[in-house]
């Protein structure tokens, strides 16, 4: 079976976020499941992955948006070293940018992607046997393949599309329509929503297949969608919920290069400690108080607002028991806000901006990591952390209630159920206790590091949609 997934981000290439670490893992995965062939199609980025390897052009076209031409260009990697096919698509303009989002045309800039992937696979009479589209950047192409007189060659071609992501649905005004690919305008009611077209609805309705990236977000969807809750409850026989796994080749902390110390389950209580010491020293904290981090983005799906009220409140209630390491960047009004009492509070250490390996380090010294988010369709930083010996402290929602269950239950991590300060530090009050319970807390970090999110069981599921 052969699959082409089409993402806007993709690791190692060009990470924002989770959607990259999903799609640089499961085609890697699904690869090593007999008879599938699965690859990766993504915009080109003037990034340094991209400078440092080889690629060979496998194709050189042109399409049309409104009046204009533009040349399309695609880039095959040479040597496979994601363990995938990565092709990259060129267009001078429009797919050559330093970032995937931030752009003020970037809904011409997502439909000059998938209409240059539909024009190169029909151009060359690829085939596939699904189409794989990862939000709402993806969208259109089911629409598009069954629409457009130009990819006549595709037409019956399967889709499938997995929602990471349903905050963000792609709504642009019908003015838009013009940069479309010529499509059949009588079906035009596939691609609108409330007057809009709405790229995230015109997947659901027209895929074969789709599925939230866990159970607990895809239910979540069926009551609260931003609007789109009929659709999706319409639609509701398509549906599936499949959790991400994380790639335990990437995430090891036995092998990571990133540590200072590397460890696994053998000696995970020293080398957790000396990985914290270094941290700690770097950034001035007591290596001897319980260490809680947050890694993400500034936005308010992540609770990230919530932040300076959880520095100030747990530290004030503890006596400054406790310290916290925050690494993010986004919302200025909070970056500033940290700023603030970064200068304030010795306990408290702040590190602005998107830094890699600092984020291994600190999952790796960390004794808890907090995630007070809001919305979290799936959430990949607690699966890291638990890898990396780390207890999560997670609001019980989407994808954290499907991975973390909390202690009382007999899980090994700890649950809270508002997107609130209070309730963050109360939470945070409770992993202070368990941390000065030494046996508990060795307890906790070992059946933390035994749980197996590796992709394997999500890759094979994946597998029986595709072929379902
Ligand atoms: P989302 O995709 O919604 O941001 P996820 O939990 O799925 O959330 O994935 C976030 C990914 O981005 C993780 O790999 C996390 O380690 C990484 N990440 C987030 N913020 C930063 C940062 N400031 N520096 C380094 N890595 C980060
Ligand atoms: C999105 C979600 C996040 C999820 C990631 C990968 O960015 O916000 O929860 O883990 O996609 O699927």
């Amino acid at each position: 079976m052969k699959i082409f997934n089409l993402s806007m981000e993709c690791y190692p290439v060009a990470k924002v976020g989770g959607l990259a670490d999903v799609v640089g893992a499961l085609p890697k995965y699904l690869n090593k499941i007999e008879g599938v062939e699965a690859s990766v199609v993504m915009p080109w980025y003037n990034k340094p992955f991209v400078h440092d390897h080889s690629f060979e052009t496998v194709f050189d076209g042109f399409i049309h948006q409104n009046i204009h031409e533009f040349r399309v260009q695609v880039l095959k990697e040479r040597g496979k070293t994601l363990g995938f096919d990565l092709y990259l698509i060129k267009v001078p303009g429009l797919l050559d940018r330093d970032n995937p989002y931030g752009y003020w045309d970037e809904s011409q800039q997502f439909l000059a992607f998938q209409h240059g992937v539909l024009h190169w696979l029909s151009a060359m009479k690829i085939r596939p046997d699904v189409l794989h589209c990862h939000d709402y950047h993806t969208g259109l192409v089911p629409f598009m393949i069954e629409n457009c007189p130009e990819f006549g060659f595709l037409k019956g071609l399967k889709t499938v599309g997995t929602i990471h992501n349903g905050e963000y649905q792609g709504q642009m005004s019908w003015d838009m329509a013009m940069y479309f690919p010529w499509y059949r305008s009588e079906n035009w009611g596939l691609l609108d929503w409330d007057g809009f077209i709405n790229p995230l609805a015109a997947m659901i309705k027209c895929c074969h297949a789709f599925n939230a990236v866990s159970n607990g977000y895809m239910q979540e969807l069926f009551e609260s969608f931003r609007g789109l809750e009929s659709l999706v409850r319409q639609e509701g026989s398509k549906a599936y919920g499949i959790i991400n796994g994380i790639d335990t080749e990437v995430w090891d902390p036995k092998t990571d290069a990133f540590l200072d110390f590397n460890f696994d389950r053998n000696d995970v209580f020293t080398g957790k400690w000396k990985n914290k010491k270094a941290l700690c020293e770097e950034y001035g904290l007591n290596p001897d108080l319980p260490l809680f981090s947050f890694i993400g983005r500034f936005a308010g799906e992540k609770g990230a607002d919530l932040l300076p009220d959880i520095v100030e409140k747990s530290i004030h209630q503890t006596h400054g028991a406790l310290n916290i390491i925050i690494l993010g960047s986004g919302d200025p009004v909070i970056e500033n806000r940290l700023r603030e009492l970064s200068a304030i509070y010795s306990n408290f250490a702040l590190d602005l901006g998107y830094k890699e390996y600092l984020s291994h380090k600190i999952y790796a010294s960390s004794d808890f990591l907090l995630m007070p988010s809001r919305v979290e369709p799936c959430g990949l930083n607690q699966m890291y952390a638990m890898r990396y010996g780390t207890v999560p402290v997670v609001r019980y929602i989407g994808g954290l209630r499907d991975t973390v269950e909390d202690i009382s239950t007999g899980g090994s991590g700890l649950n809270f159920g508002a997107a609130t300060a209070d309730d963050t530090v109360n939470a945070m009050h409770r992993a202070v206790h368990i941390y000065h319970h030494r046996e508990l807390m060795d307890q906790l970090v070992i059946s933390n590091m035994n749980f197996d999110f590796s992709w394997e069981n999500s890759a094979f599921k994946y597998l029986q949609m595709y072929r379902r």
